[in-house]
């Protein structure tokens, strides 16, 4: 396949700690090779005026796994995501998805082309209704639209298809009862769920998602984490912004750390957060930064914590009410 000679150049047997892993090819370090590969990216930079935003030397994206891309605020992560799903453009680079170049591809291609992203600020669209945002996930010509859209698919009768798919897709993310409401009218952690799930409607094969926790309450964060881990167990490759290191140890199989533009450090999670570039990242940019202090309050398990007394009064509830007819 691809050249590894460069980064596997580590003599045997010197004292340099090669850790292995079975995503990897070569030893584990910043930029490393993946065995198996769904974006591959070199050389990416951004420049906004003499600041660097990105500069990705090479960076791979291991497939159908969850990896999580972690770094302080301003490191770059979004502008990466940007770039690389041709929201934005870069000064130098180069990317492939699935072996495909991506670089100059518009947004819109990219994403029929099986990549989709989520926003860190949700994109939902306030004044249609959330099946209406549902039906532009689906939508294919470039700057048509939306009733347009929906116009020429009713006349070529796709509207049908699209629409149960829409909805099967609401069930799964339990917005189905909303689907008449105005997205305005969802809460930060639904509008999120919607942002999921209409990045779903075009079947993607990689599902990128920026910062999916951020403004979820705990009720909403453990649904969350699921559907995350559904992608994965559907076959999909996920790329995930998180700051929240707790939810990165829990979910992620690799982590990718950016500082400053650059990628430097990489692993899986429970090794990466104790490498000393990571841990300078973070305290060189805030440091009451948690690096998943196990001591602290565990979002993940108040969350299953919150679930499961949930589940207890459902059932309490059931078992009065049912108790009482049987009686
Ligand atoms: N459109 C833009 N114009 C000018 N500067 C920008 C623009 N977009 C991003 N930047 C700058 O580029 C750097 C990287 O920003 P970016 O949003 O990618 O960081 P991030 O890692 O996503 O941060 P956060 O964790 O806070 O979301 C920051 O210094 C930011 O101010
Ligand atoms: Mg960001």
């Amino acid at each position: 396949m691809s050249d590894h000679s460069s980064s596997a150049a580590t003599p045997a047997g010197t004292a340099t700690s090669v850790l292995e892993h079975p995503l990897v090819d070569g030893p584990v370090g910043p930029g490393c090779r993946k065995t198996d590969p769904i974006v591959i990216a070199d050389g990416v930079t951004r420049q906004f005026g003499g600041l660097t935003a990105v500069d990705v030397e090479h960076v791979e994206i291991p497939r159908g796994q969850i990896t999580a891309l972690i770094g302080p605020n301003g490191a770059g992560k979004t502008t990466l995501f940007n770039l690389l799903t041709g929201f934005d453009k870069p000064n130098t680079g180069t990317w492939q998805f699935d072996g495909k170049s991506l670089a100059g591809v518009s947004a819109y291609k990219v994403s029929r082309s099986g990549m989709v992203r989520t926003f860190q600020l949700t994109k939902s669209l306030g004044r249609l209704t959330v099946l209406q945002n549902m039906l532009l996930g689906a939508q294919k010509q470039k700057g048509e639209n939306l009733f347009r859209a929906l116009f020429r698919a009713l006349w070529k009768g796709e509207e049908a298809d699209i629409t149960t798919k829409a909805e099967e897709l609401l069930a799964r993310f339990k917005l189905d009862e909303k689907s008449e409401d105005y997205a305005a009218s969802l809460s930060g952690g639904q509008r999120k769920l919607l942002e999921m799930a209409r990045a779903l409607m075009t079947n993607p094969r990689l599902v990128m998602l920026d910062e999916p926790m951020a403004g979820v309450n705990p009720a909403l964060t453990q649904s969350l984490l699921g559907h995350i881990k559904d992608l994965k167990s559907e076959g999909m490759s996920v790329l995930f912004v998180e700051h929240d290191m707790h939810m990165v140890r829990h979910i992620s199989d690799w982590v990718i750390v950016m500082a400053e533009g650059k990628i430097v450090a990489e692993g899986p999670p429970e090794k990466v957060m104790e490498d000393p570039a990571v841990i300078d990242a973070y305290l060189g940019a805030h440091h009451d930064t948690d690096l998943g202090d196990i001591d602290g309050p565990n979002p993940v398990e108040e969350a299953e914590k919150a679930a499961a007394a949930r589940h207890a009064d459902e059932h309490d509830d059931h078992e009065q009410k049912h108790g009482k007819d049987e009686a």
